[in-house]
């Protein structure tokens, strides 16, 4: 499904802008961690090149749209939320999230970021379900994802592999119906 852009999201202590090279620096820093990189797919470090590459690909998605978070209390980028992969015809999308300020991870950004981008996807999209992917030992982000209303459908097993360890992937979705109803 062809995306309209830009796309800004308010909320109450963050808003969602377009990724773009200002925030190259910081992203290349931080993906560069690997307390980091073990939570998302990223198993190299990244250089400055190939961050500026990604930034410059996710600005020209066709069928996604990449944003980063923005703390309204003094402007600081924490990091970054994205819907992919969305779909006209199923009317279903997947979503990536990163505090990747890791200074700034468990004080409910991750929640309010998700949930933006929860009420974008099925009030402004009209999409009916949103799916996502958990490394298992992703406590904090499993937590999240379950308190706001993901149901777990699924495990890849041994998927992922690690620091010298294999992992499942815990497989999770939320339908349109299920949003509403955890929002009472
Ligand atoms: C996962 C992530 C998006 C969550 O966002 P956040 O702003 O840190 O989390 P929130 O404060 O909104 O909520 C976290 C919840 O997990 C709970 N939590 C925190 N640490 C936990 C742990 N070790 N075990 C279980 N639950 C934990 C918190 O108590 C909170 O739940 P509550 O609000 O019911 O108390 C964020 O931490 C992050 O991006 N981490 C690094 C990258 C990553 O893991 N991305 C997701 C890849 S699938």
């Amino acid at each position: 499904m062809r995306m309209r852009k830009p796309v800004f999201l308010d909320g109450r202590r963050i808003f969602l802008r377009p990724i773009d090279m200002r925030d190259m620096e910081r992203f290349f820093r931080w993906f560069n961690d690997p307390r980091l990189r073990r939570h998302l797919l990223l198993p190299f470090p990244t250089t400055r090149m190939a961050e500026k590459e990604f930034i410059e690909r996710m600005t020209k998605l066709k069928d996604g749209v990449v944003l980063s978070i923005v703390v309204k209390r003094g402007g600081r980028l924490i990091g970054n939320v994205s819907l992919f992969k969305i779909n006209g015809i199923h009317r279903s999308a997947d979503l990536g999230i990163a505090i990747a300020d890791l200074s700034m991870a468990s004080k409910g950004f991750g929640t309010e970021a998700m949930g933006l981008v929860l009420d974008y996807a099925f009030g402004t999209l009209n999409l009916n379900r949103v799916e996502l992917s958990v490394h298992d030992f992703n406590r904090r982000a499993e937590a999240a994802y379950r308190r706001l209303g993901f149901v777990e459908e699924g495990r890849r097993r041994q998927s992922y592999y690690c620091d010298g360890e294999y992992h499942d992937d815990i497989l999770m979705a939320m339908l349109r119906d299920e949003w509403k109803n955890g929002r009472g």
